[in-house]
């Protein structure tokens, strides 16, 4: 069975950590997101993918190659001008063959049954079998309304809290039948979620729903990425200290998981990490920091006496000696933060040029 991954988005709402990134390649716990995808898809028998992209392509190639060293084989299909979900999944057609695939959206983390979904999915034989998850505000989602044999009545995009009629939302998860597509027009701009499906319903086309349980979340946002590094991390059974290589750590440190380090870093006197955090490789934090509950891509430098709390600093940034606190915020790549200069609470800064 194929799948295809849409990772063609600008990822506008995750910016800064998207300014030089695509969302494809941001880190989860020191491995970029796609990691993690493809995992969960060979963990389900799927070893074929294909990777629908748009925005900075090239890292994500260089990067995974033809897919070998991971178990899979990787097919890279880059659009000129963004096609949209839908639009996106047509122009992979020709490396699709006349069995069901799946689509899944390139920004979700989670342990949904896909082999289970692909069962009832096969069982019932719909034109498409759409994953549900239940979240506390449907209303920034798209809503799925359906009837007692699960098969889908009604979408309603992003709906006011007066429409919201249930909280099963749409898990960007989907099983396709290929003849679907013959209703999605070549090299146009469409979506699954305003064209294909409501044009299925208008046609009498069957949409099954499968409302799954499990862990789901989209990293569309830096909340969002910071909640995904919370949970994973608190998932630990031993909530402890993982090293991923050699790293310099003082012996007069506080270390409270769970903490992930990465390779080469440098952890003075007097730090103080609380999890759940995470140092990527070759960060340097000096004397008397305090890092609460942070995520640091690689390279991070963290002056004397600074306090991180619920932070997110993308690669290589440095955080000057005499910065008080910064709190919530978010760092791209290559910032400098002055002594003079410490963002307030909730700031969030782009690299410059952007
Ligand atoms: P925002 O700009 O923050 O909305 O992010 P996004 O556009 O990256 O993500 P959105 O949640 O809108 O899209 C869900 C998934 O579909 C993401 O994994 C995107 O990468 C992907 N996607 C969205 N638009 C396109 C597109 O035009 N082409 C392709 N190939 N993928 C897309």
């Amino acid at each position: 069975m194929k799948a295809v991954m849409l990772i063609g988005g600008e990822g506008t709402r995750l910016r800064p950590l998207t300014c030089n990134t695509t969302k494809a390649m941001v880190p989860i716990l020191n491995k970029p997101f796609l990691e993690h995808a493809i995992l969960y898809f060979k963990k389900h028998g799927i070893d074929d993918i294909i990777l629908a992209m748009g925005y900075l392509p090239h890292s994500i190639k260089e990067h995974f190659g033809d897919g070998n060293h991971l178990g899979v084989s990787l097919t890279y299909v880059v659009e000129d001008a963004p096609l949209g979900t839908a639009g996106a999944v047509k122009n992979v057609e020709p490396f699709l063959d006349d069995r069901p695939f799946i689509v899944f959206n390139g920004d979700v983390i989670t342990d949904i049954d896909l082999t289970k979904m692909v069962k009832r999915h096969n069982e019932v034989k719909p034109r498409a079998t759409i994953a549900l998850t239940s979240v506390e505000n449907p209303n920034i989602y798209g809503v799925v309304e359906t009837d007692a044999s699960g098969l889908v009545k009604r979408f309603v995009e992003k709906p006011g809290w007066d429409e919201v009629t249930s909280n099963m939302v749409n898990a960007g998860i989907y099983v396709l039948e290929p003849e679907v597509m013959k209703y999605v027009p070549p090299s146009k701009f469409s979506m699954f979620e305003n064209y294909l499906f409501p044009l299925l319903l208008e046609r009498n086309e069957p949409i099954l729903s499968y409302p799954a349980g499990g862990y789901w979340i989209d990293i569309g946002t830096p909340e969002k990425y910071l909640k995904v590094h919370h949970d994973l991390l608190m998932e630990w059974p031993d909530r402890g200290i993982r090293l991923e290589g050699k790293s310099e750590l003082h012996r007069q440190t506080q270390i409270e998981g769970p903490v992930l380090i990465g390779e080469g870093c440098v952890i003075s006197k007097g730090v103080h990490i609380t999890g759940p955090a995470v140092l990527g490789p070759g960060c340097k934090i000096e004397e008397d920091v305090l890092l609460d509950k942070a995520v640091l891509w690689h390279g991070v430098k963290i002056g004397e006496g600074v306090r991180i709390k619920s932070c997110i600093i993308c690669a290589n940034s440095i955080i000057k000696q005499g910065c008080d606190v910064l709190e919530n915020c978010v760092l791209g790549e290559n910032v400098t933060i002055r002594e003079d200069n410490a963002p307030a609470a909730g700031v969030r800064v782009w690299p410059e040029g952007f």
